[in-house]
């Protein structure tokens, strides 16, 4: 009887404790939001609570070849020489890297923001896309790719996921918004979405498994 007692009281505990833990991270975005006061250093942390100034645009954007980009699509020079350089090296090995969305202004964002809320309601526009300001593609550090199968949405399901799944690290980039790290990034699983950091900190990210966010808690 007492050890019947004693594991419903602790089945309770852990249900308020998960409960507790949901209701934390649940509250805890778009709270206390600070301005990024150094926006151009190459780890800086854009989310749901980190934002960049209205009118923040990198100086240094340059245009990706559109051998390895849609049409008129720019990333900062770094970031695209690596892109560039990580597409190449795809390529030789039979895969096709397609940068589909690279730099957004603000303004860019706010629309697809809006768009984003009348097509699928708030509440999934929220864990889809970032409000304006709080987008790292505004960074020109992070862009979507699609593979061979043309389809940004479906690039979990190429080979070119896999190849840049454990390759990538070693251009710079990460995985931004891995499965199972919802709670932390504030954002659905994107197997489409990197961000340039460079190659010390892409690999520390990919080899401990972790996001953005909790590498810059370590440090
Ligand atoms: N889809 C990503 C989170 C963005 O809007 O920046
Ligand atoms: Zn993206």
């Amino acid at each position: 009887m007492k050890l019947k007692m004693f594991k419903i009281s602790l089945c309770t505990l852990i249900i308020l404790l998960l409960l507790l833990i949901y209701l934390r991270d649940k509250n805890r975005f778009y709270k206390n939001i600070k301005v990024i006061n150094k926006p151009t250093k190459i780890d800086v942390l854009v989310n749901k609570n980190n934002r960049l100034d209205k009118f923040y645009r990198p100086r240094d954007l340059v245009k990706i070849d559109e051998k390895f980009s849609n049409k008129d699509k720019y990333l900062r020079k770094i970031a695209c020489y690596f892109f560039e350089k990580m597409s190449k090296d795809a390529k030789e090995v039979g895969l096709n890297i397609i940068a589909v969305s690279t730099y957004r202004s603000y303004f860019y964002q706010q629309e697809l923001y809006n768009n984003y809320v009348k097509t699928m309601g708030e509440k999934k526009a929220l864990l889809a896309s970032a409000k304006p300001g709080h987008s790292e593609h505004q960074t020109g550090l992070a862009l979507d790719v699609m593979g061979s199968n043309g389809d940004y949405n479906k690039f979990e399901n190429t080979p070119e996921f896999k190849w840049m799944r454990h390759n990538a690290y070693k251009y710079g980039f990460i995985l931004r918004y891995p499965k199972g790290k919802e709670h932390i990034t504030g954002f659905k699983y994107e197997p489409w979405h990197y961000r340039y950091v460079g190659k010390k900190i892409a690999k520390e990210i990919y080899e401990n498994n972790i996001t953005l966010e909790e590498y810059k808690a370590r440090k």
